[in-house]
């Protein structure tokens, strides 16, 4: 796969996103003579610098020393996003660079600003004429997240969107679709027979998904103030990685094929409304914690955190999804910073035997069978059973298969980014996120927002490297079932 000739604008390019992720994302693609010499990089932001300036500061001393190819092809612009100057000189540099790098006037414009400015943004491109994809090239929106704050305003973001692009010129990105192993999810479920028939409620118990952080906020705590665990991973990663392993197969791994059948498992997911939405939904916030040696700050004393906020740094929900496969299974999901490891794992926990003629006292070594999926760290896949312990008499245990990534391929994974920039340069839309997609997850994420909003009381919290609030143990136990890996 290599891309076409292309030219990637990228609006908020002083950010750190471009350069943590994009460039080096470029640079790989680079590396991997996945681009060719018709390829340039154009950034935009307000902060005035020159193309050597932006150069420096998003490769620092490496330079272009790693793509030698684009040594001329990477441009800056300063300008403010509502300025029309702004769009009428990209206009000029983009036709500069179809002429002397042989863009062939495709173009992808890539959005990592602040939220507030997409609009901005997308109308200053269709201001300039620069959002209309021709019959001989194209012109494509890649949009960072956050996609809206709520149900409400991620429609009035489409319809600014679709006011000037056709959905199939949008590409919203939710990184964790570019990881390789939550791909795997459809690999392991629609590329082997012999999940399929256990992969319902017949078999399945319940199904557990974690994505934990050790990692606080940082220096983001002005910005997540105003996301909080719920929006920024439940809305989209956890809902996403979820779909792919509940999901109907699809009849073939089209981009509308398999964005169809994730919207139809977003729909079936049933949620109670009012108070009775404490019974499903846990909220949580950091506080001091660790050990003498690595004392850690508590959420409200993080920089740029409001020292009475209310902002939930975890998130523990119970979601049932109401169709054939699935009716009477619950799936728990969590995340949240400052947890005592970092894990993204689904493990699927299967029934009891229907009857087990072993005595009951070694139930307690023996835990039920289950299939875990280990999206990071230590990418893999581990099977686990009851095993008879080796000895004169019948123990049995659990013991468990171990399939590994690393120790199983030799091949390197690609970056998250690397694969969605490659997958949006010669428009594959599979890997994101389809406008009834975004609708249906905050339509799940909207009421326990509003829910938590009106609820004055105080907020429950947890140690920092603790695994969340014991209220989240309580939502589990009360079916009697008890959350993975919670001892430190
Ligand atoms: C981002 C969130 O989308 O995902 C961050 O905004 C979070 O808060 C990050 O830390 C986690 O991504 P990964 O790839 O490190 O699991």
């Amino acid at each position: 796969r290599q891309a076409p000739p292309a030219t990637v604008v990228i609006f908020g390019a002083s950010g750190d996103l471009t350069r943590r992720k994009l460039i080096p994302a470029i640079e790989s693609l680079a590396r991997h003579n996945r681009l060719t010499e018709r390829f340039a990089v154009v950034g935009v932001a307000r902060t005035p610098m020159d193309d050597d300036q932006f150069i420096h500061a998003v490769l620092g001393d490496r330079g272009l020393s790693g793509m030698p190819q684009l040594a001329g092809a990477v441009r800056y612009i300063s300008g403010g996003y509502d300025d029309p100057e702004t769009y009428k000189r990209l206009a000029t540099v983009l036709d500069e660079l179809d002429h002397q790098r042989g863009t062939a006037g495709n173009r992808i414009f890539y959005l990592s600003t602040p939220a507030e400015a997409f609009p901005l943004v997308i109308n200053g491109l269709a201001g300039a004429g620069l959002h209309q994809s021709r019959e001989d090239s194209f012109a494509r929106l890649v949009i960072e997240k956050p996609y809206g704050h709520n149900e409400a305003s991620a429609k009035q973001l489409d319809a600014t969107v679709h006011a000037a692009f056709d959905e199939s010129q949008v590409f919203r990105i939710d990184h964790y679709l570019g990881k390789d192993t939550v791909q795997n999810v459809l690999a392991l479920r629609f590329a082997n027979a012999i999940f399929q028939p256990i992969w319902d409620r017949t078999w399945v118990d319940h199904v557990q998904i974690t994505v934990a952080e050790t990692l606080g906020v940082g220096t983001r705590g002005s910005f997540y103030e105003h996301a909080g665990a719920m929006r920024d991973i439940v809305q989209n990663h956890v809902l996403q990685v979820l779909a792919l392993a509940l999901m109907e197969p699809p009849a073939s791994f089209s981009a509308e094929a398999v964005r169809n059948e994730k919207v139809k498992l977003l729909q079936a997911i049933r949620l109670p409304s009012g108070r009775a939405i404490d019974d499903i939904a846990v909220r949580g916030q950091y506080t001091r914690g660790g050990s003498r040696s690595e004392l850690m700050a508590g959420y409200r004393e993080e920089p740029g955190v409001d020292p009475l906020s209310r902002t939930e740094t975890y998130a523990a929900l119970r979601l049932d999804v109401d169709n054939w496969r699935w009716a009477g299974v619950p799936f728990y999901v969590r995340t949240g910073k400052r947890l005592p490891s970092r894990v993204t794992e689904v493990a699927l926990q299967f029934q009891r035997p229907p009857h087990l003629p072993i005595p009951n006292r070694q139930l307690t070594e023996l835990q039920p069978d289950a299939l875990i999926l280990r999206i990071q760290p230590d990418e893999g896949i581990a099977l686990r059973f009851g095993a008879k312990v080796p000895g004169h008499s019948f123990r049995v245990r659990s013991a468990s298969m171990d399939f590994s990534y690393d120790k199983t391929f030799r091949e390197e994974s690609p970056e998250a980014y690397e694969r969605l920039l490659l997958d949006a340069l010669i428009g594959d839309t599979t890997l994101f996120i389809r406008s009834d997609e975004v609708e249906q997850c905050w339509r799940i994420v909207d009421p326990i927002l509003e829910r938590w909003a009106e609820d004055t009381g105080p907020i429950p919290t947890y140690e920092a490297a603790s695994w969340g609030p014991t209220e989240a143990n309580r939502l589990i136990e009360r079916s009697g079932r008890a959350w993975r890996n919670t001892v430190a």
